[in-house]
């Protein structure tokens, strides 16, 4: 493949792949390297129409220490605010050659509209409630690396599920390599047809917790709520906000992960979220650089591949 839309397409075999090349280059930024050039003479383009900090600075530094040239699309100051589609804006970088293009759009199915109209790498970012594969990748990572493996494991996705595309790349990711998922959500969080997901479903905490390796908790998406039930934060904290007390139900080594930005005091307890013998926050911060290097790295061979005239062969 030469896109990353999703992490429905994917192998088990092709996501461990992806994961030993990140680990790789993680090693070698923990080693102190810098430099590398898989992306060298390649021009790539990061397209942000929703906010980001994480995803967008760790897109750019990998660009970056591969060797790329990397250029950041002001989107608040182009010509999508006077009125030019997705589509347009898209065929119009396109025309400029770049080979990859790293999109972040607030509707579902926009990156994959967008990589049909291109002739380059199309990344996907993040699109709408639809899927975040480079964070499902760096979870991934970061439990593999923590716990040793990727596979029978029992990880809690705990919180506002039915908006997140967090949520259901992670579900796909983790069934996938063969992980038993619980969902903890109240109902009006939890996503309609979660029951064939292929997961355990609870609204409790203390059941939900109850012996698992992994806790992985996600933010109040108000912004995707469209005026629906919104909690009380005071409320949600008491009931599903991850404190020490509630992930006592947990394993004693059970790790505790965020994909950021978190709220401190609704979803988790700040001093939790800072406990390092116990929150491995930070090393999803730091494996979203090495998983965007793989990413980029493996789809560029692959257009490399594609590009390259079909001779007579020896
Ligand atoms: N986890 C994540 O996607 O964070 P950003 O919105 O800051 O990129």
């Amino acid at each position: 493949a030469t896109h990353l839309l999703g992490i429905e397409p994917l192998a088990p075999p092709e996501i461990t792949a992806l994961l030993d090349v990140a680990d790789d280059y993680a090693e070698g930024a923990r080693a102190g390297r810098r430099h590398w050039d898989a992306l060298r003479d390649m021009t790539q383009i990061n397209m942000f129409f929703e906010n980001s900090t994480r995803t967008q600075a760790s897109f750019e530094l990998a660009g970056q220490r591969l060797g790329a040239d990397v250029m950041n699309m002001g989107i608040a100051s182009s010509s999508v605010k006077k009125g030019e589609t997705l589509v347009d804006t898209a065929l119009t970088l396109n025309a400029m050659r770049p080979d990859i293009l790293v999109v972040r759009h607030p509707s579902s199915g926009a990156v994959d509209l967008l990589a049909q109209k291109v002739n380059c790498s199309v990344l996907n970012a993040g699109d709408g409630r639809h899927e975040h594969p480079t964070q499902a990748l760096l979870d991934a990572l970061t439990i593999r690396r923590a716990k040793g493996r990727l596979h029978r494991l029992s990880i809690a996705i705990c919180g506002d599920i039915a908006h997140s595309r967090v949520a259901r790349s992670n579900i796909m990711l983790l069934g996938k390599m063969e992980n038993r998922v619980r969902l903890i959500a109240p109902p009006t969080l939890m996503p309609a047809g979660a029951a064939d997901l292929g997961v355990e479903l609870f609204d409790d905490m203390a059941a939900g917790l109850e012996g698992v390796d992994v806790v992985m908790m996600l933010r109040l998406q108000k912004e995707r709520m469209d005026g629906g039930f919104i909690p009380s934060e005071r409320e949600y904290f008491h009931r599903y906000g991850l404190d020490a007390q509630k992930l006592a139900f947990a394993r004693p080594d059970a790790i505790v992960m965020h994909p950021g930005p978190m709220n401190r005091g609704v979803e988790i307890d700040g001093t939790l979220a800072d406990d390092i013998n116990r929150s491995v926050i930070q090393e999803q911060v730091e494996m979203g650089v090495a998983v965007r290097m793989a990413a980029m790295d493996l789809l560029a061979r692959n257009l490399r591949a594609a590009r390259a005239p079909k001779g007579v062969s020896a």
